[in-house]
């Protein structure tokens, strides 16, 4: 077992300390008795790229980036169910080691399951105010099945992507946007502060892991970030088809087949910006991931990403 140094039990004590004195109640502080307002965006165009479907009308764009809110909602309570259940299992390397570190990845577990209840409310919120026959593709449990099954590298590399760039969108498109629903800023507001402890964590854990595992175990643990990243992608074309069926049935007038096209292209590259490219492209995840890999299995990377990116 590597054990914990003086400087990192600092850093998980700080975490725990944030966390104490930053945590919310879903009702208390986040909703407190409010409903959404669907006269406004939920998404910044910066994420939901909806400005660039010229053929939508300002009305149609507004459903649309509302659409892609409520699927925003539903994809972070599904990440968060394998998050939970990994920052749980690497908690128990330190169950008898650095109590710090402990009480930090418990409160982070706990943190992700009360946010798993958040997004679940802001689903049905959601459904309040819009019309039927929305469907969220992925199953959570599914889902974090098939990750679980993975390295653990892998799993807090793919982690530590998702919690850098829920920071980036927050502070980069989310907070900068005068026009969103208030309540909907205000979730993710309370998200991202306690997520930044969240980030550190991962860093912290992922570092641990890299540093107990030979080259030919991380060689494949890289495979297994490659495979979990085209697994993400495989969710977001599905997602993508799904919510562009549900904004043809709902949106009141004919598209044209080709428009209808162009849709489906436009979420998709907006998902893949939102859960994959805008988190590779984080400075911060860039640097601990070069840190960890050889430059030729970096290009590994790079070249599954490809496809992605282009
Ligand atoms: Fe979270
Ligand atoms: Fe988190």
């Amino acid at each position: 077992m590597q054990t914990v140094t003086t400087a990192e039990s600092a850093r998980y004590a700080k975490c725990v300390e944030v966390s104490k004195r930053i945590r919310w109640d879903i009702d208390r502080d986040v909703i407190r008795g409010r409903t959404f307002d669907f006269t406004k965006k939920f998404l910044p165009d910066g994420l939901s790229k909806v400005d660039r479907l010229d053929f939508l009308t300002a009305a149609e764009q507004r459903l649309l980036s509302q659409i892609q809110g409520r699927t925003y909602a539903n994809i972070f309570g599904l990440v968060e169910r394998f998050i939970a259940a990994k920052v749980l299992e690497v908690s128990h390397e330190h169950r008898l080691g650095d109590q710090n570190a402990l009480e930090a990845l418990v409160r982070f577990g706990d943190e992700e399951i009360k946010h798993q209840e958040l997004f679940r409310r802001i689903d049905r919120m959601c459904a309040e105010g819009m019309p039927a026959g929305y469907t969220f593709v992925p199953e959570p449990n599914a889902v974090a099945t098939a990750v679980l099954a993975k390295s653990t590298w892998a799993v807090l590399a793919l982690t530590c992507h998702i919690e850098l760039f829920v920071l980036a969108h927050y502070r980069e498109s989310i907070d900068p946007d005068p026009d969103l629903s208030p309540l909907w800023k205000d979730v993710f507001l309370y998200h991202w502060r306690e997520e930044s402890q969240h980030a550190i964590l991962d860093e912290l854990e992922w570092k641990r892991e890299d540093a107990r595992l030979a080259p030919e175990a991380r060689d494949a643990a890289v495979d297994d970030l490659i495979a979990l990243v085209g697994a993400v992608d495989g969710i977001l074309q599905a997602q993508a088809a799904a919510d562009t069926h549900y904004f043809v049935e709902v949106c009141g007038r004919p598209l044209s087949a080709s428009d209808v096209e162009k849709l489906r292209a436009g979420v998709l590259a907006a998902y893949r910006w939102q859960y994959i490219v805008s988190g590779v492209q984080e400075p911060r995840f860039a640097e601990a991931l070069n840190g960890l890999i050889t430059a030729r299995q970096g290009a590994r990377i790079g070249a599954a990403l490809g496809p992605i990116l282009a």
